[in-house]
């Protein structure tokens, strides 16, 4: 039995998904512990590809309890679309839980977070829109709706008048156009309706679930450079996305965490402003976007990419504390000439080792290149690390090294079977 975290070691959309499915076929709970619907989760079984933003992914195995914790904010018109759409492709969603604690992603955060935005000019974040840093700053205000005050009809109009006020005044005071409390009582109480069913007290399950011995995966969302207090600040998302976040989010205690699942991808990418020292703004970084397919899985934004950065990935390894590394998108650095790895900055004449996690810094890091020869084979079809070019194997070898972590899983392709474990007790739950 274990309990295991995923957790991303770069900006996002390293793939998460796709490792904690690899995960859940053999676990009993999955469980998002922190962000909301601007996260998309990504799980391709065979032809059909599934796209999640709020609902853990672990939802696509039978036997599997997918818990939505309290460190989540639960957009509920999102989850209602997302569990009708699981619906319709005949898959059960019975065993989905939701944290009474988790608080409620309501329109004004989402006109909020527009506004808040749009109003920034030159110093935008680049958010998704989804509403994400109002639901928390008012989480953090302690004047947030939590989902037990939203399936409590009493509780949830009492509530939403004294939140409607206050928010419509900051919508006023940014010029945006007040909303309509009618409306969205009646709106949010029909999705309470349906949301009701599904709450539970979800720390107490999973702390009995941990002493049955189940088998739990801990679905990180964003990933460490996002995070609010690890991450490149101001331009991270508003929770805690590192391994220590699990925790934090679902109220299970960090000694029952058996180990830290770090997922990186085997080059970089970012969606949204902010620092980005191996960015390629030339046709490099375009060919590995169209190769990648790196545009968003929530917004469709097209992804900034650049070569890997080991300062990056070695730092994300040291907060999370990762026993292994999935590498994903290997596949995708098949047909180059050479391929980049940045094994530390130059920052005013210094070399750079340690990842400073401060934007004026990392502005003046000036990241310096090690060249490895590339493969042009295409390696999606491999599924043992021996059958993978010689130069394939190198490149993943020497960024284990300059990681100082070891590579458990090499990923070469978006389905569940295009996988090469190089670590299978690491992956065993
Ligand atoms: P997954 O789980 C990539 C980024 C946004 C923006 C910043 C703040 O799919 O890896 P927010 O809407 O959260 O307030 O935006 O964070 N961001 C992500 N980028 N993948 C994600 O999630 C992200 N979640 C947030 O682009 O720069
Ligand atoms: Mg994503």
């Amino acid at each position: 039995m274990a309990n295991v975290v995923v957790v991303g070691m770069q900006w996002g959309d390293e793939a998460k998904g796709k490792v904690v499915d690899y995960l859940a076929q053999d676990a009993d709970y999955v469980v998002r512990y922190n962000g909301g619907n601007n996260a998309g989760h990504t799980v391709v079984l065979g032809d059909e590809v599934y796209k999640f933003h709020t609902v853990p992914v672990g939802v696509l195995n039978e036997g599997v309890t997918a818990i939505i914790a309290d460190g989540v904010v639960l957009d509920p018109k999102v989850f209602v679309g997302e569990l009708q759409g699981l619906r319709d492709r005949g898959i059960g969603a019975e065993k989905i839980k939701i944290s009474r604690n988790a608080h409620v992603i309501m329109p004004y955060h989402r006109s909020l977070d527009l506004i808040e935005e749009s109003s920034k000019g030159d110093g935008k974040l680049g958010t998704t829109g989804r509403g994400i840093g109002p639901c928390y700053a008012d989480k953090v205000s302690r004047t947030g709706i939590r989902i037990v005050e939203l399936v409590d009809p009493q509780r949830f109009r009492t509530k939403l008048a004294w939140c409607m006020e206050r928010n419509n005044r900051l919508i006023s005071f940014y010029g945006g156009e007040p909303l309509d409390e009618k409306e969205i009582y009646k709106e949010y109480s029909s999705c309470a309706e349906v949301i009701a069913p599904f709450v539970a007290d979800t720390a107490m399950i999973l702390y009995n679930a941990s002493r049955e011995c189940a088998d739990i995966v801990f679905e990180g969302a964003h990933a460490t450079l996002l995070d609010i207090d690890h991450g490149t600040y101001p331009f991270v998302t508003s929770s805690h996305c590192v391994a220590g976040g699990a925790c934090i989010g679902t109220g299970v205690p960090p000694t029952m965490i058996d180990r830290v699942i770090g997922v990186a991808k085997s080059y970089t990418t970012r969606v949204g402003a902010g620092p980005f020292p191996t960015e390629l703004t030339d046709e490099t970084g375009d060919r590995i976007r169209e190769k990648g397919n790196e545009y968003g899985t929530t917004t469709g934004r097209p992804r900034r990419c650049g070569w890997f950065d080991s300062v990056i990935v070695r730092y994300s390894a040291r907060i999370n504390g990762v026993a292994g590394i999935a590498l994903s998108l290997l596949d995708v650095l098949s047909g180059f000439d050479t391929l980049k790895v940045c094994t530390h900055y130059e920052i005013d004449g210094e070399k750079v080792t340690d990842f400073p996690t401060d934007p004026t810094v990392l502005d003046r890091a000036v990241p310096v290149y090690e060249e490895l020869p590339g493969w042009d084979e295409d390696i999606t079809q491999v599924r043992s690390f021996q059958d993978l070019p010689a130069n394939a194997r190198r490149y993943v070898e020497r960024a284990a090294h300059l990681i100082e972590a070891p590579v458990c899983m090499v990923s070469v392709g978006r389905r569940r079977d295009q996988s090469i474990v190089l670590d299978a007790e690491m992956l065993q739950m």
